[in-house]
């Protein structure tokens, strides 16, 4: 029989099935580097504060090597996490004196949260990378649509005309917030819980600020219970996750409904689509779809680690190892969606002449007769739209129906308000209509570029900020293998 270092003094062996229902080790994976990290600080920081002796400590460091270069499949795996079969495997190296020194002062409550803290902070920087890339690549597809233009819809009836570098721009702003919302969580999320313990913190005279500081933390979580209760970090994550597949969510919409014969607008390449095993004809955005579904599986997660975290007394409850696989598969999900979504839109063909001719049919241009008639001939607004309504109802938007329409609403002649037959005509040229849309924000085409200049300005310092903060995360651990050069002597 094993001799389980966790449940020896006080408990029983349990069944592999209560075992099996219990374990953590599978999503654990996820956390097998940043737990040696973990281990490798705590010690460091127990020598230096003399809680251990020097030569205790080097060999635990020398063991926790072996450990990582034998990688998590040589842990035993009927332990019921990461962290207790990582000390077992210590112990079975470097036996019990030195190894099992190493959990003074801890508690697996506030090293989970620890090691989770600090996956995540890769996996957002990471996020924020593909963030960019997806912001560029909505950037460069509205350089090319600068001058297209594309019918534009409410209610997914055509409404006005705008460009497609409007539209695309769109996203670049929405995505641009979303990278925002990224860095503000990770500012939360980098926060140091090691230290706390169970929840009451410890006796031991720990360094809390050293550790900290070897993790690559930005801070401490101060409060001791707080520190390995909350999961606010994991919620706040999983709603930047959810919201920006929300807006992946929608662009994904967009590509199945206009790659669709009625629309046509677009036409998806090969590599994203698939076709059907018994209509030779199809070519269906099944990538799209996909897209599409997993923003409801991300949401689920949100709502999921929400309902797990709403009932939990203080301090920490084993409720809260539920919460983790909601948080990577989160994250997994998004940023391969963010990653393909890119790809997608690298690759989409536009058609440039349908997107033209359905701007100029389906009375897009209504808006504008309405505006012309306020410009032209100083009708109130209200008036010009009614007007402009009636002339739709009996069929057209034309110069007759204009002047009928005219007549019935204000009683007198179009020519009596100063309005001509040119007037009208050039209301209804969309060119014309979206070079005077040239308010910031408009689509305009000076307009637009002068956004896209803006928008790539923002990537390229956003860029800068992943940078810095990755730089900041390579010193901590240039700082903490010194650390650990030093004490190996
Ligand atoms: N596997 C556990 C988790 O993910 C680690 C903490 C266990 N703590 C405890 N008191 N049982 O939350």
């Amino acid at each position: 029989m094993k001799d389980d270092i966790l449940r020896r003094g006080r408990l029983g062996l349990q069944s592999e099935e209560v075992t099996l229902f219990t374990s953590s080790l599978e999503s654990d994976r996820w956390i097998f580097d940043s737990d040696l990290m973990v281990d490798e600080a705590h010690v460091v920081m127990l020598a230096r504060q003399q809680i251990i002796g020097e030569e205790d400590a080097a060999k635990i460091l020398t063991g926790l090597d072996r450990i990582r270069e034998d990688g998590i499949e040589l842990l035993d795996s009927s332990y019921e996490d990461v962290h207790i079969a990582i000390e077992a495997r210590l112990i079975e190296l470097i036996g019990e004196e030195a190894g099992g020194r190493m959990h003074a002062g801890r508690s697996r409550n506030d090293e989970v949260a620890s090691c989770i803290r600090i996956a995540l902070r890769k996996d957002l920087i990471e996020l924020g990378r593909l963030i960019n890339r997806l912001r560029l690549a909505f950037i460069e597809r509205a350089r090319e649509g600068v001058s297209l233009i594309i019918p534009g819809f409410t209610h997914l009836q055509r409404a006005q005309p705008t460009t497609l570098a409007h539209h695309f721009l769109s996203y670049a702003c929405s995505l641009e917030r979303s990278f925002e919302r990224l860095t503000d969580a990770y500012k939360r999320v980098n926060l140091c819980p090691l230290g706390a313990a169970a929840f009451a913190a410890t006796g031991f005279p720990l360094d809390r600020a050293y550790a900290c500081e070897l993790l690559g933390f930005d801070d401490l979580l101060e409060n001791s219970m707080d520190a390995v209760s909350t999961r606010d970090f994991a919620i706040e994550t999983i709603s930047v996750c959810a919201n920006l597949m929300t807006d992946i969510s929608r662009f994904a919409e967009e590509t199945i409904l206009w790659s669709t014969d009625e629309f046509n607008l677009i036409e998806l390449a090969d590599e994203y689509t698939s076709t059907s095993s018994i209509m030779p004809q199809k070519k269906n955005p099944d990538v799209s779809e996909l897209l599409r579904a997993r923003t409801g599986t991300v949401h689920g997660h949100l709502v999921s680690v929400l309902s797990i975290c709403k009932a939990l007394p203080n301090s920490y409850n084993r409720d809260l190892q539920e919460v983790t696989p909601h948080l990577k598969d989160a994250l997994m999900i998004t940023k391969n969606a963010v990653n393909i979504t890119a790809g997608m839109l690298e690759t989409l063909e536009v058609h440039a002449d349908v997107m033209l001719d359905k701007s100029l049919s389906g009375f897009s241009m209504a808006t504008e007769l309405a505006d012309m008639l306020v410009r032209t001939a100083g009708l109130p607004f209200r008036t010009a739209h009614q007007i402009v309504g009636s002339a739709v109802r009996m069929g057209g938007i034309d110069f007759e129906r204009i002047e009928e329409a005219c007549e019935r609403v204000t009683g007198r002649r179009p020519e009596q308000l100063g309005i001509e037959r040119d007037h009208v005509d050039r209301a209804l040229d969309p060119v014309t209509s979206i070079d005077q849309r040239s308010v910031v924000g408009g689509p305009a085409p000076e307009e637009c570029l002068r956004s896209i200049r803006e928008r790539e300005r923002r990537v390229k310092a956003d860029e800068e900020r992943l940078k810095s903060i990755n730089e900041r995360l390579m010193h901590a651990e240039k700082r903490l293998d010194d650390a650990i050069k030093e004490l190996r002597g």
